[in-house]
């Protein structure tokens, strides 16, 4: 089987851009592969706003429970907490060393992020050597994630080329897995831009958050922006109203063709309403269970200690070839 390795940060509000970009991906192909998903916590500290503990350690959990709730079997899936395992942040130095700054200066998220804050760690500018370590620990065969994590990958296999050319063969080279729908959902408030996880937590109307109440999905859909006319064919629509049309979609499984048919000669409060419907469906199970889970509390650390034990023992093998083949041993 090959190996799939995917994350989600805790941090902000986890979002239905998350759910059917990534998450839903990783549980659709659960079976095929051997799969590792982390919860990137030490991706989390790289802006000083995050860093109140009680916060984070909340948020672990919280995450931990959503993989479950969405339908991440413990059985078929590692799933682990970051810093739990410390190889990850003893292999980023060493990537570090065969990294280029000129190749995270070139980094667009990290362009965008620094832009947003008055003080850049230096932890920022490494976040994508953290998420090198974190795929290739694993020796990643593939890694599910939304459209703006693409360069990151590029990068990521960019920095395992250039160790295995100086050091000799050590790292599998990984491939992004990207769906051709749905890897780029974006603000219901302000359609030109991704949903995002620290907009929609200071910013209603922006997100839906998985465990949003049936009356703030209803309220986010009603007053998502659109546009004057009536356009519902997906590759003429404005980009507000593309965007719910792809949600749909997503939500459905229907075809594009089906939904086109369906919503012909129809209004957008039609669209919305039903969209409203749908997301409903599909989060209640999912809210019903995640209630469940996060009371369980002994459960989630008992599946984390599992996770943390099965990965490191994969990552400590990596680790020793790398230091082996960098002669630190
Ligand atoms: P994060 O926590 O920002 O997002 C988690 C996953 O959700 C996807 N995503 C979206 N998909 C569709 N539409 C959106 N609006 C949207 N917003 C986010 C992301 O692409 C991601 O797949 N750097 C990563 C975490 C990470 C990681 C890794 C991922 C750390 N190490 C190793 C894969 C492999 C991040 O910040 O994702």
């Amino acid at each position: 089987k090959k190996r799939v390795f995917s994350g989600i940060q805790p941090t902000g509000k986890i979002h239905i851009g998350n759910y059917v970009g990534a998450l839903s991906l990783w549980v659709e192909n659960q079976k095929k592969y051997d799969n590792i998903f982390c919860i990137v916590d030490l991706h989390s500290l790289t802006i000083p706003e995050n860093i109140d503990p009680k916060y984070l350690r909340k948020k672990v959990k919280e995450i931990a429970a959503l993989y479950l709730a969405c339908g991440i079997d413990p059985q078929e899936s590692t799933i682990f907490v970051q810093s739990h395992v410390p190889q990850h942040a003893e292999l980023t130095w060493l990537l570090n060393c065969v990294t280029p700054m000129g190749w995270l200066q070139r980094m667009t998220q990290f362009k965008d992020k620094s832009k947003k804050s008055d003080s850049v760690s230096t932890a920022l500018f490494d976040y994508p050597v953290l998420m090198a370590s974190d795929i290739l620990l694993y020796q990643t065969d593939l890694v599910p994630v939304g459209e703006d994590q693409k360069q990151h990958i590029e990068i990521t296999r960019d920095i395992a080329q250039r160790f295995n050319h100086l050091y000799g063969d050590t790292f599998k080279i990984p491939k992004e897995l990207i769906k051709k729908s749905g890897a780029r959902i974006m603000g219901f408030d302000d359609p030109e831009n991704k949903m995002s996880k620290s907009t929609g937590e200071i910013k209603a109307r922006h997100s839906i958050g998985l465990l949003d109440s049936k009356a703030d999905i209803k309220n986010t859909i009603m007053k998502a922006t659109t546009d004057s006319n009536r356009e519902f064919r997906f590759d003429h629509a404005s980009a507000g109203v593309k965007n719910m049309l792809v949600l749909y979609e997503n939500l459905s499984g229907k075809s594009r063709s089906k939904i086109e048919a369906h919503f012909a000669g129809s209004n957008y409060g039609q669209l919305k309403r039903e969209l409203v419907e749908l997301t409903i469906e599909n989060l209640e199970p999912i809210q019903k269970e995640y209630q469940r889970i996060i009371k369980e509390d002994s459960y989630l650390d008992d599946i984390l200690e599992k996770g943390q034990k099965k990965a490191s023992q994969i990552a400590a093998k990596t680790l020793a070839e790398v230091k082996k083949n960098m002669g630190l041993n």
